[in-house]
């Protein structure tokens, strides 16, 4: 049977059935779908998603933390439309093109110093496996090959192909691959949520700094790398910390030699209030990782960008020294292109200026939603918001995702904690609607 375009794709239940009789979608419990169904998405433009009814959705989440300018953005289309008249893709070994080279020597002026080569990959999760086979790889050809252990923080998350698996500490994508996965240890995370009574977030982020050094100290000769998500742990449930923790641990890497990794994938591109987060603590990792951000939420891409004295380990006669790595679609020009539009927004619009202006407003206008009886923890870095709500409803996740559509907004609450994190180009009265519409939702969902 051959599909018809014009027959088939007009409709929400024509497009659900189809979806759900061929794609096996993510992140999902496919069952689930016929309790909490798939909803069809026709079109986007700004912050909204439309379905084929014209319903239209307030894209509260950004599309998994991707989108940073808006569906549809007609400064990216016009970038991408250019670029696929000249050259769609070719391999990166043993070629080079123009969207790529310049890429990499924008993000190396606007990264924290040192940073000098960008190796591109693709989704976050293959940035990640890149870090670890080039952390460790580096101190193979360092003479040291014992230094093939990482560490992460508690709760982290660093995505979910295998490597990844093994320094994420989120026992729902774990456990059932766990034979398949190697085993590294973690250390306590300075998510000022457990801090004691009495003590700051700043104190308690040096209390768990302290745990790493006694880490450190016991096992730096086996440890190749400290794995972090600067400031803002985002699968863990928006678990936000003081920047000390990240100044502290830079130090601690340094002196025990082992790299530290920065992985941006989710707070990288202006998310955190700064371009990068780890300019808040004024440190420079030895890895930084970008993805999500970096393309606007166009297309797949990442990046790990590294310091010169890693590079150069690399640089010699023989091919097993180098990094042999490779995806065939490693620093595709269309996602590059993606992303050099996504950096002129960002250089033309003075959009950090101006996040700052919308948090605060976000902030204000979201008193009655902070000061609510069943809300707990409210907190906010750059364009990143998180509460938690005490409610009865042991499937609130579930039931608030439900509720939020209902009025017509995106929310995807992880467990109890319902977060924003908006595309940047939310407009006041978008925001208004955003504060008042979960208002509302807790309302109808608190204890
Ligand atoms: C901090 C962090 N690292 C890595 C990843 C994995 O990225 P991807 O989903 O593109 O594989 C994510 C995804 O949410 C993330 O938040």
């Amino acid at each position: 049977m051959i599909w018809n375009m014009s027959d088939h794709q007009q409709t929400n239940s024509g497009l659900l059935a189809r979806s759900l009789a061929a794609v096996w979608h993510p992140c999902s419990q496919m069952k689930h779908y016929e309790r909490f169904p798939l909803i069809p998405v026709a079109s986007g433009s700004g912050v909204w998603l439309y379905d084929f009814a014209g319903k239209r959705y307030l894209d509260a989440v950004s599309s998994w933390w991707v989108n940073l300018f808006g569906h549809c953005n007609p400064r990216i289309n016009a970038a991408l439309h250019q670029q696929l008249e000249t050259l769609e893709h070719v391999m990166l070994a043993g070629f080079t093109h123009e969207p790529v080279v310049e890429l990499a020597e924008r993000l190396r002026e606007l990264a924290p110093s040192g940073l000098g080569h960008c190796f591109f990959a693709s989704d976050g999760a293959s940035a990640t496996e890149v870090v670890l086979k080039m952390s460790a790889h580096h101190w193979l050809n360092s003479g040291k090959p014992d230094k093939a252990q990482f560490i992460s923080l508690q709760n982290s998350y660093h995505g979910e192909t295998l490597g990844a698996l093994s320094v994420t500490d989120v026992s729902l994508f774990r456990d059932a691959y766990g034979a398949m996965i190697r085993q590294h240890a973690t250390v306590p995370c300075p998510d000022w949520r457990n801090a004691a009574a009495g003590e700051d977030a700043e104190a308690y982020a040096l209390r768990c700094a302290d745990a790493l050094e006694r880490h450190l100290q016991q096992h730096h000769a086996k440890l190749a790398a400290f794995i972090i998500e600067p400031l803002v742990q985002g699968a863990a449930g928006m678990a936000m910390y003081h920047p000390a923790y990240l100044l502290r641990a830079r130090k601690l890497c340094t002196e025990y030699n082992v790299h530290l990794i920065a992985d941006e994938i989710a707070v990288g591109m202006g998310r955190t209030g700064t371009m990068f987060a780890c300019e808040q603590a004024n440190i420079s990792p030895d890895f930084l990782l970008l993805s999500k951000g970096i393309t606007g939420g166009y297309l797949p891409l990442s990046v790990v960008m590294t310091r010169d004295e890693i590079y150069q380990s690399f640089y010699a006669d023989e091919m097993a020294r180098g990094f042999l790595h490779s995806h065939s679609y490693t620093g595709n020009p269309l996602a590059c292109r993606a992303a050099l539009a996504t950096l002129d927004i960002f250089a033309q619009d003075g959009v950090l200026a101006a996040n700052l202006e919308k948090a605060s407003y976000l902030n204000e206008i979201s008193r009655p939603l902070r000061d609510h009886r069943s809300i707990r923890n409210w907190r906010n870095t750059g364009m990143i918001w998180a509460f938690e709500v005490d409610t009865p409803h042991r499937d609130f996740a579930q039931r608030c995702f439900a509720a939020a559509l209902e009025k017509g907004l995106l929310l995807r609450p992880i467990g109890n904690t319902v977060y924003f994190m908006p595309p940047y180009v939310i407009s006041t009265e978008e925001m208004d609607m955003l504060a008042e519409r979960t208002l509302a939702i807790v309302e109808l969902l608190a204890g």
